[in-house]
């Protein structure tokens, strides 16, 4: 496997500062499973947070739902995610290890692999006499169904077969009736769902990018036909703006056209968000007209009425829809790769993790000058205890020395340390050092919580 010293030390960093871990770390690990750790699980609910309230709370057209993952069978016949949703596979004749087809391509100089169909893959590796990473002869190129299959309830058999779902996506299209039955919204109207999303991927890797278990967080945004183009204009802005809310460098991200050989079954335009990461340029989110397929697909399969009425002249409809669609852990990965920095500071060298501050798994960090000064220590402890009231996730340390508990917070990122000392004592305030500049100045008790707010907005 290809090493990246930018992805090692973010990986390493990952792991030694509680991050994310390895799933199953203990029985040595499961490919494409990652756990996330204490600090991981404060990154990524920040993201989703900020998410959800710029695209659920802070409109008016879009509801949240939380379906289920285990769904009817049907769901994924009607949508023909039993045949379709597949990636071409091929094997290794000899160790008999399976491998992506499109990606061994293009790791073999094939340009645009990915949607080609398996004859012509087949016919390429054939052609230029592709072999395996380990250099023995592959197979014919096939197709690989990516959903991981279960069975519900005790009677098992065909009829109590189910899948992990591969995308948030359908739990909103099967509810579609119910929000339009409850809330009566007037189209254009958008469903948002964050949640597991499963793939049985062929070749998981590049840490937290390719992943059998995954987190999406989708919308579903109901349209009339002819607004199609102004509304995927529309949600193509959203997305590059939510990229700069989170903090990710615009000259890191492009749009990729796909084209029609590479579109999902169900798409009618597609635009991959790619971001440069350490090992290249890759989707970080999609957005997608999806036109009528799946309602359509639904009410030809339940046989149930799926349309749209309008309020105001009875007229009567199927909607269209534009789904953007984000993967947490490509955005999670995004925001580690944007923010991960090295500098020189008073003298020594430093590894910082720059994130805005409202994602910040730690916002503040409060510490006593000296850990044996019980004056110190009381009085660290009590603007400890009045921030977390006012601003979260602030944490208390009086490990080693001052500088050494610096570069620990730089390393997870947190903007602010606070540090009381025994000029704290006479006239009630304390420095703020910024983690970016390391530039300290000295505020009073009093005004802190309003100061240090303001960033967390
Ligand atoms: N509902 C549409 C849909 O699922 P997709 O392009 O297959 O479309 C959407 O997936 C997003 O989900 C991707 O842009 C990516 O961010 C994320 N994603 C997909 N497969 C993934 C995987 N195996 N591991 C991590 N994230 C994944």
């Amino acid at each position: 496997m290809k090493t990246n010293p930018l992805m090692e030390k973010i990986v390493s960093l990952c792991k030694r500062r509680g991050f994310v871990f390895p799933g199953s770390e203990l029985y040595g690990g499961i490919a494409g499973m990652w756990d996330y750790g204490p600090l991981g699980v404060e990154l990524r609910n920040n993201i989703r947070d900020l998410w959800w309230k710029t695209f659920v709370h802070e409109r008016d057209d879009i509801f949240g739902l939380d379906s289920a993952i285990l769904m009817k069978k049907e769901v994924w016949e009607a949508t023909g995610h039993t045949k379709e949703f597949s990636d071409p596979i091929v094997e290794d004749i000899i160790t008999k290890k399976r491998y992506r087809a499109d990606s061994l391509l293009e790791d073999n100089g094939i340009e645009n692999a990915d949607g080609m169909p398996a004859e012509e893959m087949t016919e390429y590796i054939k052609k230029k006499g592709i072999k395996s990473p380990e250099g023995n002869p592959l197979s014919e190129v096939r197709t690989f169904n990516l959903m991981f299959k279960t069975t519900v309830g005790a009677s098992g058999g065909e009829g109590s077969v189910s899948y992990l779902r591969p995308e948030t996506a359908q739990g909103i299209f099967v509810n579609y009736k119910n929000i339009i039955d409850t809330l009566y919204p007037s189209i254009p109207f958008g469903v948002a769902q964050v949640g597991k999303a499963f793939r049985n991927e062929i070749s998981p890797r590049d840490f937290i990018f390719r992943l059998r278990e995954m987190e999406q967080m989708e919308i579903e945004y109901f349209i009339r036909e002819k607004k199609w183009e102004e509304s995927f204009e529309h949600w193509r802005k959203e997305t590059k703006n939510f990229f700069e809310t989170v903090g990710l460098p615009s000259d890191m991200l492009y749009e990729h056209e796909i084209p029609e050989e590479g579109r999902a079954h169900y798409s009618k335009r597609t635009i991959d968000f790619e971001f440069q990461y350490p090992f290249g340029r890759k989707e970080l989110s999609g957005l997608a007209y999806r036109t009528d397929y799946d309602l359509g697909k639904h009410r030809e399969f339940s046989g149930m009425a799926l349309e749209y009425t309008d309020k105001h002249t009875g007229e009567k409809f199927t909607p269209h829809v534009i789904e953007p669609s984000f993967g947490v852990e490509r955005l999670v990965l995004a925001v580690l790769v944007s923010a991960y920095r090295e500098d020189e500071m008073d003298g020594e060298s430093r590894t910082y993790l720059c994130f805005k501050p409202k994602l910040a798994p730690v916002r503040v960090a409060v510490f006593p000058l000296l850990k044996n000064k019980p004056e110190l220590v009381k009085k660290a402890k009590e603007i400890h205890l009045a921030l977390k009231t006012d601003i979260g996730r602030v944490w208390f340390d009086d490990n080693g020395n001052i500088g050494k508990r610096y570069r620990r917070q730089d390393e997870i990122g947190t903007p602010f340390c606070i540090t009381v000392d025994f000029d704290t004592l006479e006239d009630n305030t304390v420095t703020v050092r910024e983690r970016d500049s390391g530039k300290q100045k000295r505020v009073s008790v009093a005004e802190l919580s309003p100061y240090l707010s303001e960033y967390f907005v």
